[in-house]
């Protein structure tokens, strides 16, 4: 049981936007996924985000308590019942300090506007799709990877994910796994769908298979080598890049370098990019 404390801090009174959580799963001191139940007004494309926290401390003067909020991207697809977020864990993070405590049953605030630029509409259509993921900016492709637009619109996946850790690489591949062995995805998309989703997992900091920035490795070329693709073309291959202001930073030029440009959903081209949050 959770000290007194640490209840009255995650729990919020009954608000228009309140949601339940559902499941929590724990998976490094820095990393956790948890589910809520889903407004049932709520529709949003895969890859969007919305705005997602509980109430915060109550103001010292007027005891008034105002909506801790954050960007959070679903991790769930567009057709799941229920929502799915991924999220770091910051010990003095304003939300993330309070939020990494809360258990089922618990309510948290979700604002129902999802917007977002990781969309299949902000992309124009290609044969290769490849989704760039440092840390929890794997969120977005979570849910992109269990859309069947996805599989429709392309003939390969590549997901790569660099995380410092190889135990921070769990989420990632636990999900890939769930979708090869997913049976409503294979029933609507054909058996051999999952044949499609290549998954590219690297580390930075612990040794593992493959270790370095995806950056560094798609510079010297290691990436393509080792998936046996002549490279990057704006004919053929559109590209995601969710991460840190450094790496979004990096891969647009990198992706700029190969011909590919920067899409909207007013106007969709070759590659788009979405800050993941963190903190
Ligand atoms: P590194 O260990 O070399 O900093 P974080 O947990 O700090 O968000 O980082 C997640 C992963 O993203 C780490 O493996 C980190 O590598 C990597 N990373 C950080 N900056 C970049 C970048 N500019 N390009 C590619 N990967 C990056």
């Amino acid at each position: 049981h959770k000290p007194v404390t640490e209840a009255s801090a995650v729990k919020v009174p009954t608000l228009p936007d309140a949601q339940t959580v559902t499941e929590v799963q724990h998976y490094t001191d820095r990393l956790f996924r948890f589910r809520c139940t889903r407004p049932a007004s709520l529709r949003f494309r895969s890859g969007e985000f919305v705005m997602i926290g509980l109430m915060g401390d109550p103001d010292p003067k007027t005891g008034k308590q105002k909506p801790l909020l954050r960007a959070y991207s679903i991790a769930s697809p567009a057709w799941d019942d229920e929502l799915e977020f991924y999220s770091i864990k910051v010990q003095d993070g304003p939300l993330t300090s309070k939020l990494q405590h809360i258990e089922a049953g618990d309510q948290l605030i979700l604002r129902p506007k999802p917007v977002g630029t990781l969309v299949h509409d902000a992309l124009l259509p290609g044969k290769r799709l490849w989704f760039f993921a440092t840390g929890t900016g794997i969120a977005p492709f979570a849910s992109l990877i269990r859309e069947p637009q996805t599989y429709e619109d392309y003939d390969q996946i590549i997901l790569t994910h660099t995380c410092r850790d190889v135990a921070e690489l769990t989420y990632g591949r636990d999900l890939v796994e769930s979708v090869r062995n997913d049976e409503m995805l294979a029933e609507l998309m054909g058996e051999g769908f999952a044949d499609k989703l290549v998954y590219y997992p690297t580390t930075t900091r612990e040794e593992s298979p493959k270790m370095g920035r995806v950056t560094e490795l798609l510079k010297d070329g290691t990436v393509f080598r080792d998936l046996g693709i002549d490279g990057i073309t704006p004919e053929t291959d559109r590209a995601m890049v969710c991460g840190s202001m450094g790496l979004n930073t990096d891969m647009k030029a990198i992706l700029e370098g190969y011909g590919l440009r920067e899409g909207s959903n007013s106007e969709p081209a070759e590659y788009v990019v979405e800050k993941a949050f963190v903190g």
